[in-house]
């Protein structure tokens, strides 16, 4: 079996929906289901034994431990993390928290797991580290993509609590041998993102006749992936990758934020249409956020060369059957729209 960390938030929960698809291979998945985590994204895998979920900290060593002892997976694929640039701003402890100590804890648990293993075992294990283009720092309109030979210059305490934990799987690499692999990936974007982040946010208001707020100018500039992209992304890494390497993850799909929030208009307008008017009449201005990066852009040529992976969707594809799952699960977002996230948008936007 595969042990997943973070399995039960965004990205971690499409992997293990995808990898049960695929195959047969079990997934241990240990996840502290903090705001972020939601077992409804695995209600189709309930009457399944070939998942098995574990509520618990990646701080937590003891437990680790009892978990590798007692369910010997082959593979560690770690998601877990703080991921809301917006909410690191606001509490930084919690990032260097778990992106940090959580990782360390996490490698500390694997490597004397990993070490009292042998023969095949031993030379078949690995250690997957998800990460984000984001400890690159940022661009100016004309610089090259980012290659994984690019300095790290994180601005944001999300972006510097990842980098951190990059360099800490690095370090395990070369220090103690460790067999792992790290991926940087853009923006994801698809079913079950938690509605504090650009695309599914949108969506959400827009439904609902609230302002839609564009940060700044809305000229900054991500590169959009597909979620499906990624998880095939980091199965063929796992699968195939190169021990101790860095491969970077991107759509080939670079975007300012307006041109976003207007095609997500425009397809609401086309599937379900406002009586009041278009969508985009909801954009409303707001003011920025502080360290607010200008461009990320992934040069994926890497893992395109090595591993034959490239993107299936296009941002016109993926944007379609992401708004239709949104249409189409309404009540997914109503139950994420808890009381605690109410609370966070009064603090996130309510001086804005
Ligand atoms: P998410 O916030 O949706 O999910 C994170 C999950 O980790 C949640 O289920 C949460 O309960 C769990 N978790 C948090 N703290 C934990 C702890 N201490 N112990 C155990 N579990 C804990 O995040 P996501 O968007 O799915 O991102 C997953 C990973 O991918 C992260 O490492 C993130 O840095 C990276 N990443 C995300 C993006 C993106 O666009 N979302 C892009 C690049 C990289
Ligand atoms: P986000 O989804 O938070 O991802 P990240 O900061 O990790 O890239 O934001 C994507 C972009 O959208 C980023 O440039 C900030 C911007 N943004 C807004 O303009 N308004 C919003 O309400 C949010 C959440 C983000």
């Amino acid at each position: 079996m595969i042990l997943v960390t973070g399995g039960a938030g965004f990205i971690g929960a499409n992997f293990v929906l995808d990898w049960l698809r695929a195959g047969d291979e079990p997934v241990l998945n240990l996840d502290a289901l903090t705001y972020a985590g939601n077992l409804e994204n695995l209600a189709a895998l309930r009457d399944d034994s070939r998942h098995v979920f574990v509520q618990g900290d990646i701080c937590d060593r003891a437990l680790i431990d009892r978990l590798l002892a007692a369910q010997r997976p082959r593979a560690i694929v770690h998601f877990a993390a703080e991921s809301h640039v917006d909410r690191s701003i606001h509490g930084p402890a919690a990032f260097v928290r778990t992106n940090v100590e959580g990782t360390f804890t996490l490698l500390e648990a694997a490597r004397a797991y990993w070490s009292a293993l042998d023969g095949a075992e031993k030379a078949d294990f690995r250690f997957l580290h998800v990460s984000t283009d984001e400890v690159y720092g940022s661009l100016a309109p004309d610089d090259p993509p980012f290659a994984e030979t690019k300095a790290y210059e994180p601005n944001s305490p999300y972006s510097a609590s990842k980098a951190a934990s990059d360099h800490l799987v690095r370090a395990w690499y070369h220090t103690y041998g460790l067999p792992v692999l790290t991926t940087n990936c853009s923006n994801n974007y698809g079913p079950y993102q938690f509605p504090e982040k650009l695309i599914p946010l949108m969506i959400a208001n827009a439904l609902a006749g609230k302002p839609l707020p564009v940060y700044g100018d809305g000229r900054n500039v991500r590169d959009w992936l597909y979620v499906g992209d990624h998880c095939a992304a980091i199965r063929e890494v796992l699968a195939h990758g190169r021990l101790g390497e860095t491969y970077n993850v991107g759509g080939w799909n670079e975007m300012p934020n307006l041109e976003i929030v207007h095609t997500v208009c425009a397809l609401l307008d086309e599937l379900r249409p406002d009586p009041a008017g278009p969508h985009a009449r909801l954009i409303t201005y707001v003011a920025d956020r502080p360290g607010h990066d200008r461009r990320y852009a992934i040069d994926a040529r890497k893992i395109e060369r090595e591993l034959g992976w490239r993107p299936a969707e296009t941002f016109e594809t993926g944007i379609r059957k992401t708004v239709a799952w949104y249409l189409a699960n309404q009540d997914w977002v109503a139950h994420v729209q808890s009381g605690a996230y109410r609370e966070w948008v009064v603090r996130n936007y309510g001086e804005r």
